[in-house]
């Protein structure tokens, strides 16, 4: 497989599903504010994730649940104010749309306005189909997530590897379909063995994403405060660290404080 770049000047749910088509791998990534969007989106990642993962890396919440609407609008529309080219999809989070349909959409409709987010994404199957129906119904693209959904831990009791089973494999295989046929444009799936995300893959034509689901999918998200290194006490298997930003920017908090109180900082060419 080419690891050639084709030149996209702006990134759509169509010119993932071509992507896909043309065997050209996806990258995503996620952000939740101007500064860390303006970077991703200038180092050419294709897909921006404004995911409820805000609601544990910036808020510091130990799970996905707590963050409300009004706060993802707030951080997609960082983000949106950021990104060129890169495709911006945001989560809708836990409450916003699991009750009934016309809840969903209204949600959707709040996301798309007040932020200017080119995309949501839900998790689940069969349960929300009707909802995702009624968003697509309005003209909103919809990206599923399956697999480990964050959003229901309290269900599953665990973060641990999903669909390890025949029956729950079976299932998650039936609702990635059913995505594709209401219209979905992409599928998340996350932590699932790697030959049933590359059988998902090959059974429908839309772009499946993996974390932590092998390489055997159409392209790779990782949270991005992970892939830097910020945060250091979540290590799982498929998370690769390209960078060790927590020991770096300590040691430059540390050097800052050490000059401050040494009187080091400011010197002479530092003043007015
Ligand atoms: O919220 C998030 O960051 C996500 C990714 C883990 C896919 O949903």
């Amino acid at each position: 497989m080419s690891t050639a770049k084709k030149e996209y000047r702006r990134i759509t749910v169509k010119t993932l599903v071509d992507m896909k088509a043309n065997g050209e791998k996806i990258s995503m990534l996620t952000a939740y504010d101007y500064t860390m969007a303006k970077i991703v989106d200038s180092a050419g990642v294709d897909v921006i994730l404004v995911g409820d993962s805000a609601s544990n890396v910036m808020a510091g919440h130990e799970t996905t649940l707590p963050i409300t609407l009004d706060q993802m609008i707030y951080h997609a529309s960082s983000v949106v104010r950021a990104a060129e080219r890169a495709l911006v999809i945001v989560d809708l989070p836990f409450g916003s749309y699991q009750s009934d349909p016309k809840e969903a959409l209204r949600s959707a409709i709040r996301i798309m306005k007040e932020s200017g987010g080119h995309a949501v994404k839900m998790e689940g199957g069969k349960e929300i189909k009707e909802s995702i129906k009624r968003i697509l119904n309005a003209g909103i693209p919809v990206m599923g997530h399956l697999g480990l959904t964050p959003q229901s831990i309290y269900k599953f009791g665990t973060y641990t590897v999903r669909a390890k089973e025949e029956e729950e494999a079976k299932r998650l295989i039936e609702d990635a379909k059913m995505l594709e046929r209401v219209g979905c444009f992409g599928i998340v799936l996350e932590k699932i063995p790697a030959n049933l995300a590359k059988k998902v893959a090959e059974s429908v034509s839309i772009p499946i994403i993996g974390i932590g689901a092998g390489n055997g999918v159409d392209g790779q998200v990782l949270v991005l405060h992970d892939m830097l290194g910020m945060t250091h006490e979540f290590h799982p298997r498929f998370l690769r660290r390209y960078l060790n930003l927590y020991e770096d920017m300590t040691k430059a908090m540390t050097q800052y404080v050490n000059d401050v109180k040494s009187e080091d900082f400011p010197n002479e060419n530092e003043q007015y």
